[in-house]
């Protein structure tokens, strides 16, 4: 018993010494949060849950789309450090903290990045942690809203613009598609991606950022171009890009869109994913289907959830009038024909209304040949993808602004019969596609994948169409003869050659 007691005394008296020689390590357990400026008035959040025993640390970083536990944390003295993965990652990143008071400053040390410093406040309780989940609701089916009868077809601010989207921005890419031709050309919807959200007002409704001073006047500018407006949002509590999404919210934000004359949304899953099974989706994208519904006001329903859950088979009744097939697109050859020669299977899914979406386009972005940005387009053309032009078309150049309106390439995605390409034939690098039209026709394009030039023979068995077409390069804008029992043509490296079939009699 004595001894006990004693053995207490000196443990008590140790643990005094210990937190004594390191006051503010002692107090690392706790949330702290690091608050980035976005440069938009709005912060990127994130919370470093910490739990200090001894020399040892655990905890997790939240990030709006993640709560990850992290691995290897230790404090010595003031200073702290943890990993996101064990060193077998070569891809982790490594935390070095330093307490000072009431703050930490961590040091994010990244493989072939620079490193990121940051400073985080002891936060509240409640720091980081998700809101409560609500329920799926019960599924049923969304009446189609009569829109994109053909793939929609407009511009993007994603793949060109990033976080640097403002409505000048937006403004000048409508005055530049009508003065270049885009929207004579069908281009029609501007569509403004990741960035422009704030938080809410008192009454939960969403507030645009600095760089959106105006949605409503923005939304008037761009109909009195003859053109439309589009927005984005996410059915999590956070976009992909850490901004305010719309859980909780989806009729608050239907209508809000519909107040400002918005006639397109992409809704992006991203951190629903921390509160949402993948199984959850369909009822989770119905949600805000039934939200624009309701709303009145026609708006085109984008799903964007990357292709997960076989979203060909159910994104139709969700209301959706197209939605991802894929992960992001990245403007090189590996990414963009990687995805386009990917989308054979989802072909029976496609028809009016309801549109398989590969991602948008990166035609002009810089990291393709024009060889091979003619292929991108031919290729969206076939799968009758949309197509949502993803460059900076205010200094656009005359050979990517005539792939982008290529009116006999237009036609072909656009065909009013809405059915997508079939692969038909791959041999090697070499693949062919076929493309019913209306009125009979068919579109066939002959891909060559490979490094060099291909001369590839066709047998009109391959294609299933023997009989009488006459053909029409739609490329060199040439008559290419009729479709004979055997043909010829030589496709250059990573190119196309693209045909419509007309029918003779
Ligand atoms: C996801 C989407 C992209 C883009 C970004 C924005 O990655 O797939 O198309 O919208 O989010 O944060």
């Amino acid at each position: 018993m004595t001894q006990t007691f004693h053995r207490g005394l000196a443990l008590m008296f140790l643990t005094t010494f210990v937190s004594l020689a390191s006051p503010g390590a002692s107090e690392l357990t706790g949330r702290w949060v690091a608050r980035v400026p976005n440069g938009d008035g709005t912060f990127r959040e994130t919370v470093f849950v910490l739990k200090r025993e001894g020399s040892t640390l655990a905890g997790s970083v939240i990030n709006p789309s993640s709560e990850q536990p992290f691995v290897e944390g230790t404090v010595d003295g003031d200073t702290f450090t943890f990993a996101s993965a064990p060193a077998t990652n070569p891809r982790r990143t490594i935390y070095r903290g330093v307490i000072a008071g009431d703050e930490v400053t961590i040091t994010l040390v990244r493989p072939g990045r620079p490193d990121q410093q940051m400073t985080a406040r002891r936060g509240s309780d409640t720091a980081g942690r998700l809101p409560e989940r609500i329920p799926p609701p019960a599924l049923h089916v969304v009446p189609d809203n009569g829109l994109a009868r053909t793939p929609p077809m407009g511009w993007n601010s994603w793949n060109r613009f990033r976080g640097s989207v403002d409505e000048a921005t937006v403004r000048a890419i409508a005055d530049a598609m009508v003065a270049n031709g885009m929207r004579d050309a069908g281009y029609v919807y501007v569509n403004i991606d990741d960035t422009w959200e704030a938080g809410r007002d008192a009454s939960g409704r969403i507030l645009t950022n600095r760089k959106f001073p105006d949605m409503r006047a923005l939304a008037d500018y761009v109909h009195s171009k003859g053109l439309k407006l589009g927005i984005y949002s996410s059915p999590g509590p956070f976009t992909c890009a850490g901004y305010e999404g719309s859980y909780g919210h989806e009729a608050d934000d239907a209508r809000t869109y519909a107040a400002w004359g918005i006639d397109y949304l992409k809704y992006d899953w991203c951190a629903a994913g921390r509160l949402y099974t993948d199984g959850d989706m369909p009822a989770i994208y119905q949600k805000m289907g039934d939200a624009l519904r309701a709303t009145g006001r026609p708006i085109v329903y984008s799903l964007c959830e990357y292709g997960r859950q076989d979203v060909w088979t159910w994104g139709a009744d969700a209301g959706g009038n197209l939605w991802r097939t894929t992960g992001d697109i990245a403007d090189n050859w590996e990414s963009m024909s990687r995805i386009g020669f990917g989308q054979d299977e989802h072909g029976p899914f496609a028809k009016p209304g309801h549109w398989n979406d590969p991602d948008m386009l990166e035609i002009g972005n810089g990291g393709m040949t024009a060889t091979e940005y003619r292929t991108h387009m031919s290729l969206w053309a076939m799968l009758a993808a949309p197509l949502l032009a993803g460059n900076d078309l205010r200094s656009v150049t005359p050979e990517i602004l005539g792939i982008l309106t290529n009116r006999e390439v237009i036609a072909i995605d656009q065909d009013p019969l809405g059915r997508q390409a079939r692969r038909v034939k791959k041999d090697g690098d070499v693949e062919i596609w076929t493309r019913p039209l209306a009125a009979r026709a068919q579109a066939v394009g002959v891909f060559n994948r490979g490094d060099t030039t291909a001369l590839v023979t066709i047998r009109c068995e391959d294609l299933r169409l023997c009989g009488g077409y006459r053909m029409r390069d739609v490329w060199t804008h040439a008559d290419a003869g009729t479709l004979a029992a055997t043909q010829s043509v030589s496709v250059p490296s990573h190119g196309v050659v693209l045909w419509r079939l007309i029918p003779v009699n």
